[in-house]
């Protein structure tokens, strides 16, 4: 691993290069956000409908490092309806954050809407790690009145007021819940939510060495009823880049609103 800027170094150890990611303060009233992100070289977060192939090995251990420096991991029902994940740290890590004074593992938070999520896949197994599913007022999962849910999740709920849970709502309960940094994991329509809200500090954004040329989504979708970046895009500045054989992780930083 190399980093390009700042402070060009060469053959850096991945871990030590990402021991400390001194995260900027979380803007008033709020958790800091920040988005995780692969894409290909022509901007593609998806390959026939998942992200595996676009996930490299140093991704796969930076994501994790990423994870290690946050309270919380969220990630949207469409990616856990398309692959198989954890939202776990490895217990090297695990027992880093707990020489920390912090949790060993980030909460972690599935974020789902109108529709039945798939509780056969493993973010449903890691009993160890505190989990969350946030889902809209007329989910499947939610309870009606005075009955319980038609489909009861196993984790906590939290049940939204609104169809759609609002990024807003969500980052209330969130502050509520003690939740100073939530690191999203995608996918890019709960990504666009976030930028919707204006609520995106940071993105971690690692460019995969490939084209595929279709018209998959990109890490961050269109904004439902139009961006109000469109005429004039939101600028950020560059924190930092680094480089492991032909694969880049860049980290940008932006100025959000506060709520
Ligand atoms: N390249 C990468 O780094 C990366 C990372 C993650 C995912 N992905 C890929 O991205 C794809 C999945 O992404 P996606 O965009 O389809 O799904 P997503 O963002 O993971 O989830 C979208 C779902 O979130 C729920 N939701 C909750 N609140 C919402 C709100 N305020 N606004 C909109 N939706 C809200 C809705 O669930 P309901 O349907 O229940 O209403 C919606 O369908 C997969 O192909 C996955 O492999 C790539």
């Amino acid at each position: 691993m190399d980093r390009l800027w700042p402070d060009p170094t060469a053959d850096l150890d991945l871990d030590a290069a990402f021991t400390d990611l001194a995260l900027p303060a979380a803007p008033q009233g709020r958790p800091l956000v920040a988005i995780n992100m692969v894409t290909t070289v022509d901007g593609r977060a998806q390959v026939a409908g998942k992200a595996d192939a676009l996930s490299s090995r140093p991704d796969r251990r930076l994501m994790r490092l990423y994870r290690t420096a946050f309270d919380a991991v969220g990630s949207g029902a469409g990616t856990l309806r398309a692959d198989d994940f954890y939202s776990r740290v490895p217990d090297d890590l695990a027992a880093r954050r707990a020489d920390a004074g912090r949790p060993p593992q980030p909460t972690a938070y599935l974020i789902a809407g109108r529709s039945a999520v798939p509780t056969d896949r493993r973010w449903f197994t890691y009993a160890e790690q505190p989990r969350v599913a946030v889902v809209g007022s007329r989910s499947p999962h939610a309870p009606r009145k005075e009955a319980p849910a038609d489909m009861p999740l196993p984790v906590e709920t939290w049940v939204a007021p609104t169809e759609l849970p609002g990024v807003r709502w969500l980052l209330e309960r969130l502050t509520a819940a003690g939740v100073g940094s939530i690191l999203l994991e995608g996918g890019p329509t709960t990504n666009a939510a976030f930028l919707a809200a204006d609520a995106l500090d940071e993105v971690y954004w690692t460019v995969d060495a490939s084209l595929v040329g279709t018209d998959a989504l990109s890490m961050i979708a269109p904004i439902p009823d139009g961006s109000p970046w469109a005429p004039s895009p939101r600028r950020g500045t560059l924190v930092s880049v680094h480089r492991s054989d032909d694969e880049l992780f860049l980290r940008y930083r932006f100025e959000s609103a506060a709520p």
